[in-house]
This record gives C-alpha cells, sequence and structure tokens, in this order.
C-alpha cells in the first residue's frame, strides 16, 4: 500500500485542534482510497520557543524536507509577542518558508453556495465568486534589507528582483490556464518602483501565455474592487504584503475566515495551511472551525500527492457538512441546523468518506 509521510506542525492556539481533525480526516479518506499516511510531528512557533529556546528548530525544517508535504496548522499569541523579533512565533514562520523555498502562496477564495448568507456582502455580489490569490511569499518587504530601528526611527524596504518576479508570475499564468484563463496582477506602480519593475516583468512573462488575459491594477483600487464587484476576478497575482492584506480580504467574501484554505509550494515541498491564525481567544476550547484545515489538507492531496480523487472526495464532504447545517460557532447564526464543536465537525466529514 501506498504510504505517504507527512510533517504535522501543530504550532499554538487552535493550531492542534483544527489539525487533530484534518488527520481524521485524511486517515478516512486514505482507508476508503487504499493509501496509508505516516505522521511525523515536529515544532514551530511559540511553543517550540518555550521548549527550545528557538521558533524555528533545524530539526523541524530537515523533518519537514523529508517528508511528502507538511501540514501546518497556525502560530502565535499574546504570550510571545514581547519577545525580540527573531525569537518571536512569526519570525520562525517566515524563516520556515524562506529555507524551505516555498515562493507561492495559493489561496482560493471559493464562495459556498450553502453559505451564501454568512457573508457580510449581499449574496447577489458574491454568488459564484471563484478567485485564486496568488501571492509571492518569499520575498518583498517582508525580508528586503535593509531593515531595523532604532529609537526614533524604524524601517523596512520592498525589494523584487526580476528573477522572483519571474517564477511567481509562470505560477499564475499556468493556474490561470486552468480556470478562466484571467490574470489581475497588483501592484503600485504609480508610486513604487519595485512595482513598476513588478508590472514590467509580469509584461514579459504575460508574452509565454498568449492565451491568458492580462490585465493590472494598484492595490488600493483592488481592496475596493474586491468588495465592489469581486466576480470579476479569476486569478490575483500579487507581492508578499499586498496579498496577505488582501486575502483576508477576499475570505470574507466566504463568510468567514475559518474556511480558507492554502498552499505553499516550490521547488522542493509544499506546506499546506489555513490561512487563519492561531486564535488564542479561543483555543482550547473546542469551538475553532476545523474546514479551513481540512481543506487544505486536501489541496494537499490534489497538490503534492497526485491523489485527485481522494481530494475531491474531501472536498464533496465538506460541501455536504455546511449543506446539511453543521456550521461551528463561527457560521451558527447562517442556516445552521446544529451547531457542532470542532471534533464534531471533524468526525462528521470523516464519517461522510468511510462510507
Ligand atoms: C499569513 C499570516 C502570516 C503572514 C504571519 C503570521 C507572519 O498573516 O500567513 O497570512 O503575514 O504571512
Ligand atoms: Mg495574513
Amino acid at each position: 500500500m501506498k504510504n505517504y509521510k507527512i510533517t504535522l506542525i501543530k504550532g499554538d492556539g487552535i493550531g492542534p485542534e483544527i489539525i487533530d481533525e484534518a488527520v481524521k480526516v485524511l486517515d478516512a479518506v486514505a482507508s476508503s482510497s487504499g493509501f496509508h499516511f505516516s505522521y511525523d510531528e515536529a515544532l514551530m512557533g511559540g511553543i517550540a520557543y518555550d521548549i527550545t529556546g528557538d521558533p524555528l528548530p533545524q530539526e523541524t525544517i530537515t523533518k519537514s524536507l523529508n517528508s511528502d508535504a507538511v501540514l501546518f496548522g497556525s502560530i502565535g499569541g499574546p504570550q510571545w509577542d514581547d519577545l525580540p523579533r527573531e525569537k518571536r512565533p512569526e519570525s520562525g514562520l517566515l524563516r520556515f518558508r524562506k529555507e524551505l523555498g516555498v515562493y507561492a502562496n495559493l489561496r482560493p477564495a471559493v464562495v459556498y453556495d450553502e453559505l451564501i448568507n454568512a457573508s457580510s456582502l449581499k449574496p447577489e455580489i458574491i454568488k459564484g465568486v471563484d478567485i485564486m490569490v496568488v501571492r509571492e511569499l518569499i520575498g518583498g518587504i517582508y525580508f528586503g534589507e535593509p531593515k531595523g530601528r532604532d529609537e526614533n526611527k524604524g524601517w523596512n524596504t520592498m525589494v523584487y528582483s526580476r528573477e522572483e518576479i519571474v517564477r511567481i508570475a509562470h505560477q499564475a499564468f499556468r493556474i490561470a490556464q486552468k480556470r478562466e484563463k484571467r490574470v489581475c496582477s497588483i501592484d503600485k506602480a504609480n508610486v513604487l518602483d519595485v512595482s513598476q519593475l513588478w508590472r514590467d516583468t509580469v509584461i514579459e512573462v504575460a508574452k509565454e501565455y498568449p492565451d491568458v488575459e492580462l490585465t493590472h491594477m494598484y492595490v488600493d483600487n483592488a481592496a475596493m474592487q474586491l468588495v465592489l464587484n469581486p466576480k470579476q476576478f479569476d486569478v490575483m497575482l500579487t507581492g508578499n504584503i499586498f496579498g496577505d492584506i488582501l486575502s483576508d480580504e477576499a475570505s470574507m467574501l466566504c463568510g468567514s475566515i475559518g474556511l480558507l484554505p492554502s498552499a505553499s509550494v516550490g521547488e522542493k515541498i509544499g506546506v499546506y495551511e489555513p490561512i487563519h491564525g492561531s486564535a488564542p481567544d479561543i483555543a482550547g476550547q473546542g469551538i475553532a472551525n476545523p474546514i479551513a484545515t481540512i481543506a487544505s489538507a486536501s489541496m494537499m492531496l490534489r497538490y503534492a500527492l497526485g491523489e485527485v480523487e481522494a481530494a475531491d472526495k474531501v472536498d464533496n464532504s465538506i460541501k455536504k457538512v455546511l449543506s446539511e447545517g453543521y456550521r461551528t460557532g463561527d457560521l451558527a447564526q447562517f442556516d445552521a441546523k446544529e451547531v457542532c464543536s470542532t471534533s464534531e465537525i471533524g468526525s462528521i466529514i470523516a464519517n461522510y468518506l468511510e462510507r
């Protein structure tokens, strides 16, 4: 029987609870599809700092690189906010992405018909929304030098090389070819030189994809257009910080940030993680929505392992649980038949798969 080696990084806050549900679902789909998973846990974030003094122990990188894929929960929490920057959980995550070379962060925002009333936007605006945000993940202002602060000043630098823009642009165009063949590249070329290079480079790469339509939008306008008329977007291609912001905004089209998965991919290995954070305010209460993590596990099946049928089964089970009215607390006001705990939602989805 085929066996896949998965590194699990549960992390902080609600991370352990949601990862446990994704594992439940993965085991269920594996047993009904004829393959098997073996899991190896690794530390990252605040818990890693507490145990080892480092938010990203070397062992975590080694384990991850030696597995078929990484499934990641969430990191961070108020108790680590006052640490020096390099010891903070977030720094561990950024170093992790960099070490693994996962430069392309794919964040789909799909509105489930079942949750059409859950968004703060009107149903007619969001019905049928299906956007893929392609976010550059290991460059830009998150990593640029120089950076620093003294008592009266703080500074970061947004840097992109041509090469970094080329590789993420190729990802966006290839993804668009399998979708509606439209890429909207988001920048701030009216103000930033780095954005002008971004725009010029994307235009060059586009020449290799004559079947894909390319448009450009300034990031401030894109933020507005996302809530005005989100259906105009197919693939949104953007840099690190703009993508961070726009993907949170896009998640609200869908009703809850607890629904949105992501894949971070590069040449070596993929990391699959919900786009939400560690939600320390609700950690340990068993009320977090595990669907974003379960959907991330589905992306892992599809993209990292090529188990497309199994991924389809998981996606269908997620839709079924929503259409039958099972909801976690974040979605309790929206056509809920039954409000469920984190582990109840996981078990219901897993049961569909075993049947
Ligand atoms: C995300 C998060 C991270 C980011 C944080 C936790 C460093 O917001 O994955 O979107 O900014 O990339
Ligand atoms: Mg974010």
